[in-house]
């Protein structure tokens, strides 16, 4: 489905971190359902690859840093969906735990979903839009070894919806939620169990705390991030949605 038909037909889609996992999986059901998607990421041959593969336009972006966030968005007229989904898991106690790599964590996870909503205001204030902030299950419930990736995912959930109430309170039509998913195999949980000892160990360890007894599939996230890209979600702002096979329970 392209063009005219889909679920978000003719809709406008910026998408962080678009190149690789769980942004690439939402870039491809974008496009599928009709969208026109910037495939933005700091990995540069990863994005224009996957631009090209389905004729869509990649932006390189950092997302920790101010200018670019402007520069990538007076190259773009209009959007009616941002996707906030670029991060990057760091693992380590608070022990452990460095403050330059708890600062590095923030400038990425935090700093970079703050960016985004900021910027975009002028970009959809006009006539309306939805802003997706990907958070984590780990912004719900606590790990020993996750203090960073904890502390910063917990801060996109509440600033979601501070970001919430501003738009609604301001008329702009525009809509703000996060999202929360269990461990799903993207290349992201391979650069965790890089950063251990014994990765198995720790692979095992994840599917233990998911109730339903495996860990999730990229697609069974960017269907939810297609409900609130498109105006089907048109009562949802400022809400926590929680895609764990029951890990936050
Ligand atoms: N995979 C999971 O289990 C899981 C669970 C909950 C939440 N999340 C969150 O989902 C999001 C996507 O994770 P993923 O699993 O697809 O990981 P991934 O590593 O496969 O993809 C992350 C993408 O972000 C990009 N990126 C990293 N730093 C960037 C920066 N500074 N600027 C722009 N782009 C940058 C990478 O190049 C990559 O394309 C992250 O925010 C992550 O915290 C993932």
């Amino acid at each position: 489905m392209t063009g005219q038909q889909g679920r978000i037909a003719g809709k406008r889609a910026f998408v962080t971190g678009g190149a690789s996992g769980l942004g690439l999986d939402i870039v491809r059901r974008f496009v599928a359902e009709g969208a026109e998607v910037v495939i933005a990421d700091i990995d540069a041959a990863a994005g224009e690859a996957l631009a090209a593969d389905l004729g869509q336009r990649f932006i390189r972006l950092d997302v920790s840093r101010e200018e670019e966030w402007i520069a990538a968005f007076d190259t773009c007229d209009r959007l009616d969906i941002l996707v906030n989904n670029a991060g990057i898991t760091t693992h380590g106690s608070i022990e452990a735990l460095t403050l330059e790599a708890f600062r590095y964590e923030f400038s990425i996870d935090v700093d970079g979903v703050f960016l985004g909503c900021k910027h975009v205001i002028p970009m959809m204030k006009d006539h309306g839009g939805s802003v997706i902030n990907m958070s984590s299950m780990c912004g719900v419930r606590a790990q020993a070894d996750l203090a960073a990736y904890n502390a910063a995912k917990a801060a996109v959930t509440h600033l979601t919806k501070s970001v919430a109430l501003h738009y609604a309170r301001q008329g702009y039509g525009i809509r703000c939620n996060s999202v929360h998913p269990g461990a799903i195999h993207t290349p992201i949980l391979d650069k965790v169990m890089a950063q251990v000892e014994d990765g198995q160990a720790l692979y095992e360890s994840w599917v233990a705390t998911h109730p339903i007894g495996r860990l999730g599939k990229p697609e069974e996230i960017s269907a939810i991030i297609l409900y609130l890209a498109s105006d089907e979600s048109a009562f949802a702002t400022g809400a926590e949605f929680r895609i764990d096979g029951g890990s936050s329970l």
